[in-house]
């Protein structure tokens, strides 16, 4: 149990408990076998038609990838996400086989990074993914092809200290995680009411 422990309402498995977004990352290496656990994770994700839309770009730190994939972070993120030894571009091919739009690309792609996540958390890693980056930069840098979408950039490593953020950063990095009931998403009946399960 930690400050960031989900205060769940009904029982949850230890990972999804555990897991939380931390910004403060230890310098250690990731162990090349724990990288590719956490791909095989995002591999054996569920996708509409079993098409795979998810396509991600790699960079550990000190490689030129890395640094290509930091700079184009906005400011804030800049600011603890280059202290993860992994960063990762995700990418969602928007298009099926035959060029029509692939409805659920994004959906897909969000799920095998859940999957990602949750693989991470097995291994002793933490997740935390990131919108505020420059995706043209990104598209531009790696030539990305038409038809895929930049869409998030993640980072990942073993938990740091707070001590080691900017002071602006630690008061988020030590305080609870907090989420509304689950009975103002889940509804029944109509959209806006609730189910009478919770
Ligand atoms: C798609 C997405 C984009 C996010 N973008 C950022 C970001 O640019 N910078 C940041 O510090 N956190 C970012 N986050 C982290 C969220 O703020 C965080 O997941 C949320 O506050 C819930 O906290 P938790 O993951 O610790 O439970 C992002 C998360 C997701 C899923």
């Amino acid at each position: 149990m930690s400050i960031k422990s989900a205060s769940n309402d009904y029982p949850l498995l230890t990972h999804l408990k555990e897991r939380w977004s931390p910004r403060a990352f230890d310098n250690r290496f990731i162990e090349p076998a724990k990288i590719r656990s956490i791909f095989e994770a995002a591999r054996w994700a569920p996708s509409g038609f079993n098409a795979q839309p998810w396509y991600f770009i790699t960079g550990l730190k000190g490689d030129e990838t890395y640094d290509q994939i930091a700079s184009s972070m906005v400011d804030f993120n800049k600011l603890w996400a280059t202290q993860a030894p992994l960063l990762f571009v995700a990418i969602a091919k928007e298009t099926g086989p035959k060029g029509e739009p692939n409805p659920t690309a994004l959906y897909d792609l969000g799920q095998s990074i859940a999957h990602l996540t949750i693989q991470a958390m097995e291994e002793g890693l933490y997740v935390h993914q990131m919108g505020g980056f420059d995706a043209d930069e990104i598209r531009d840098n790696f030539d990305v092809p038409d038809g895929y979408k930049v869409v998030t950039l993640v980072a990942v490593g073993y938990l740091g200290k707070p001590d080691t953020l900017h002071p602006n950063l630690k008061p988020m990095e030590i305080s609870p995680r907090e989420r509304r009931k689950a009975k103002e998403s889940v509804f029944s009946g109509k959209f806006g009411i609730s189910s009478n399960l919770f």
